[in-house]
C-alpha cells in the first residue's frame, strides 16, 4: 500500500479560505456615527483590567482603513471574511430605536468585500454588549436575549441582500465564564454559580431567538449558526477505546453549550452536578435554544484535555499537562494541532453536524520587524502548518468541514492582553497603524493558491 503524501494532499475543491476579526478588536472609531458605549469600553477604562493599560478605543482603525484591509485580503487570495457587527453602533441603547447610521459602515465594508470577490460572513455578537443593557443586568436579564433577537432581525433585514451567512454569538462559553464567572473579561463580574448558570442560559436563549429572527427577517435562504469554541478532549493515544473515551469526555465538556444547542436539553449529569444552582426557565426555552441551525462554526486553538479510557465512571481519565508542554506566546494556547482533526470529527460524530466551518484558528507570537522591516514569524507558520495538516486529514476522511477562517487578519486588541499579544497575518505598527504582511501571510497565500500545504 502506498502511503498518502500528506504534505501534498489537497483540501476538497471549493474549500473556503478566509480570515477573521471582530468589531471591538479592530474597528476603533468608538463614537463615530452615534455609536453607544459597550461593556468593553467601560471595562478597559477601569485601572488594572488590561495588561498594557490600553483601552481598545482606537482598535486598529479598521473603520476608516477597511478599503486597505480588503485589498490586503484580496492579495492573500482569501475568498471569505468573518467580521462582527457592533451591536452598540446599531442600537446605541441596546434596544429601542435603531441608529439610522448604525449600519452604514457595514454597508460600505460589505460592498467593498463583494467588489473584491470576498464573501462576507457576519457575526452578530462578538462580546461588545451595549453598556446600556449591562446597566439593566446584561446577560443576567432575560430581556437581553429578546433585545438581541430584535437587533439580529434588524441586521438581517438590512444586510441579507448581500450577507448570506450569519453567526449568532461568538464563544458563549468564553464571554460567560470569563466575563461573569472569573471576572477577567468585561463586565468583570464574579457571580456565584446559580447566577452564572442563569446568565449562560440567557445567552443560549439569545442564540436560539437570534436564529429564529435571522430566518424570519432575512431574505429566503439566509443561513445562520453559532460560532462556539468547542472544548475538545483528544485521545492521548489513538486507539478505539481512547477514541470512545474522548467522545464521552467531549460531550461532557460541552454539555451546557453546544450540547444544549444541538441536543435540546441540559445533560442529566450536568444538572445533577449543579443541584439547586441549575438554571430556571419556562418549558419552551429548550426548543428555542435548539432551533435547527444551517452550520456550526468552531473556534479551535488548543486541546482542552487528553484522555485515556477507564473502566470506571465516567469512562475516561483526563491527564494533566506537564509543565513542559509547549505553548504559543499566549500561555493558554497549548500546542495540540491534532485538535483541528478531532474537534470537527467529534462534532460531526456526536451531533451529526453536516456543515462545519473552522471560524477561528491561529496563534499569538512575539512578532517584531527586523532591520529591513520584515516580520519572519516562523513560529506562527509552524503552528499553522501543523494545524492545517490535521484539518486536511479531517476533510480527507470525509468530515464535512467546508471552510477555515484564520484568526486573525490583523494584529489587534487582544482583550485583557491589550495590544501585547499579536495574532495577525498582517503586522500593525500600533503607533502609525502601518500594515505589513508577515511571513505567515505569504505562507497562507501559498496554501490558498494551491488548496494544499505544499
Ligand atoms: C478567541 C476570540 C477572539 C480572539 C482569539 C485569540 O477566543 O474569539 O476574539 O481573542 O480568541
Amino acid at each position: 500500500m502506498t502511503q498518502p503524501d500528506i504534505a501534498h494532499a489537497r483540501f476538497p475543491d471549493g474549500f473556503l479560505w478566509g480570515t477573521a476579526t471582530s468589531s471591538f478588536q479592530v474597528e476603533g472609531a468608538a463614537s463615530a456615527d452615534g455609536r453607544g458605549a459597550s461593556i468593553w469600553d467601560v471595562f478597559a477604562r477601569e485601572p488594572g483590567r488590561i495588561r498594557d493599560g490600553s483601552t481598545g478605543a482606537a482598535g486598529v482603525d479598521h473603520f476608516n482603513r477597511y478599503a486597505e484591509d480588503v485589498a490586503l485580503m484580496k492579495a492573500l487570495g482569501a475568498r471569505a471574511y468573518r467580521f462582527s457587527i457592533a451591536w452598540p453602533r446599531v442600537f446605541p441603547d441596546g434596544d429601542g430605536a435603531p441608529n439610522p447610521k448604525g449600519l452604514d459602515f457595514y454597508d460600505r465594508l460589505v460592498d467593498a468585500l463583494l467588489a473584491a470577490g470576498i464573501e462576507p460572513y457576519a457575526t452578530l455578537y462578538h462580546w461588545d454588549l451595549p453598556q446600556a443593557l449591562q446597566a439593566r443586568g446584561g446577560w443576567e436579564a432575560r430581556e437581553t436575549a429578546h433585545a438581541f433577537a430584535a437587533y439580529a432581525g434588524h441586521v438581517a433585514r438590512h444586510l441579507s441582500d448581500r450577507v448570506r451567512r450569519f453567526f449568532t454569538l461568538n464563544e458563549i462559553q468564553v464571554f460567560i465564564e470569563q466575563g461573569y464567572g472569573w471576572g477577567n473579561f468585561a463586565p468583570g463580574l464574579r457571580l456565584p454559580r446559580g447566577r452564572l448558570n442563569q446568565a449562560r442560559h440567557h445567552a443560549l436563549l439569545a442564540h436560539g431567538l437570534g436564529v429564529q429572527a435571522v430566518r424570519a427577517q432575512g431574505r429566503p435562504g439566509t443561513l445562520v449558526g453559532p460560532a462556539e469554541n468547542m472544548s475538545t478532549a483528544l485521545p492521548a493515544i489513538e486507539t478505539p477505546a481512547n477514541i470512545a473515551a474522548a467522545e464521552r469526555a467531549t460531550r461532557d465538556l460541552n454539555a451546557p453549550y453546544l450540547g444544549l444547542m444541538l441536543e435540546g436539553h441540559y445533560a442529566d449529569s450536568w444538572l445533577a452536578e449543579q443541584g439547586a444552582d441549575a438554571p430556571r426557565f419556562p418549558a419552551g426555552d429548550l426548543a428555542v435554544i435548539a432551533s435547527p441551525v444551517d452550520f456550526v462554526g468552531l473556534n479551535i486553538y488548543t486541546p482542552s484535555q487528553y484522555v485515556l479510557a477507564s473502566g470506571q465512571a465516567p469512562g475516561y481519565v483526563a491527564l494533566p499537562l506537564q509543565d513542559s508542554h509547549p505553548h504559543m506566546a499566549s500561555e493558554w494556547l497549548k500546542l495540540g494541532p491534532e485538535t483541528l482533526y478531532w474537534a470537527p470529527r467529534l462534532c460531526h460524530r456526536l451531533w451529526g453536524v453536516e456543515t462545519i466551518y473552522i471560524t477561528e484558528n491561529g496563534a499569538s507570537a512575539t512578532d517584531a520587524p527586523d532591520e529591513t522591516g520584515a516580520i519572519h514569524d516562523l513560529d506562527r507558520v509552524m503552528y499553522l502548518r501543523a494545524c492545517l495538516m490535521h484539518l486536511q486529514r479531517a476533510t480527507r476522511e470525509g468530515v464535512p468541514v467546508r471552510g477555515y477562517f484564520l484568526w486573525s487578519l490583523l494584529d489587534n486588541f487582544e482583550w485583557a492582553d491589550g495590544y501585547a499579544m499579536r495574532f495577525g497575518l498582517i503586522h500593525i505598527d500600533f503607533a502609525t497603524l502601518k500594515r505589513t504582511p508577515k511571513l505567515s501571510a505569504q505562507f497562507y497565500r501559498e496554501v490558498i493558491a494551491r488548496n494544499a500545504l505544499a
